[in-house]
């Protein structure tokens, strides 16, 4: 069984690494997603909040690897470090300012809701968490196949402000992506589709 799904495509990013590699693929896509809820979030509830299934290209989990078990390990992986990675060339990014208004909603949810939120095990029911605002997408995607990951909204709206700013079309980019340094985790920032 092939547990980080994402360890090809980075073995690509990094051959051509330096700080910040500006990769030559684009944002990646699941092959297929089952959404399992949608709500709006922040101050304005303008925020749209998706919990789905993310089925990667190259995940090879098995049917019986991807029943839910109840006490599944959980792992607070807030303030982990990760790896930036830039998509080439500009152009077609998200709008800074909407993925502001995104990693507002974020803070808000993170001191008015709760500081942390859990993403279920890769190949379960909620494995993703997307927030949608116009033009910017963001998502939080657990790729350990064995445990819930637990993850502070700070750090994720940190990573939104982030990579929206340091791959933008100014370097040469239209988005980017923060993968943990272990791969348990990534949070992409892209435009909406
Ligand atoms: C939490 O909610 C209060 C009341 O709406 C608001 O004033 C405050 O700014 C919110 N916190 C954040 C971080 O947005
Ligand atoms: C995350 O999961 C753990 C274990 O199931 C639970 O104790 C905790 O309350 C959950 N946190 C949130 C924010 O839902
Ligand atoms: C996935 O989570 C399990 C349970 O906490 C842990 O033992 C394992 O090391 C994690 N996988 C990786 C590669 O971090």
């Amino acid at each position: 069984m092939q547990l980080f799904a994402l360890l090809p495509v980075l073995a690509a990013f990094v051959a051509s690494s330096s700080a910040i590699t500006v990769g030559a693929s684009g944002a990646i896509e699941c092959q297929s997603e089952t959404v399992v809820s949608e709500t709006f979030i922040g101050k304005g509830k303008d925020v749209q909040m998706t919990h789905s299934h993310c089925e990667t290209s190259t995940s090879k989990v098995a049917a019986n690897d991807v029943v839910a078990v109840p006490d599944a390990p959980v792992n607070n992986v807030c303030s982990a470090s990760c790896n930036t990675f830039c998509f080439s060339p500009s152009g077609g990014g998200p709008n800074e300012d909407d993925c502001k208004v995104i990693a507002d909603a974020i803070l808000y949810d993170g001191e008015n809701e709760s500081a942390t939120f859990n993403a279920t095990a890769a190949g379960t029911a909620a494995d993703k968490i997307t927030m949608k605002y116009h033009s910017c997408t963001t998502y939080f995607l657990n790729q350990n196949a064995t445990a819930t990951l637990t993850y502070c909204r700070q750090d994720w709206a940190s990573l939104v402000t982030w990579l929206s700013g340091d791959c933008n079309s100014a370097n040469n980019a239209h988005g980017g992506l923060c993968v943990a340094a272990d791969q348990q985790w990534y949070v992409q920032v892209q435009n909406s589709r």
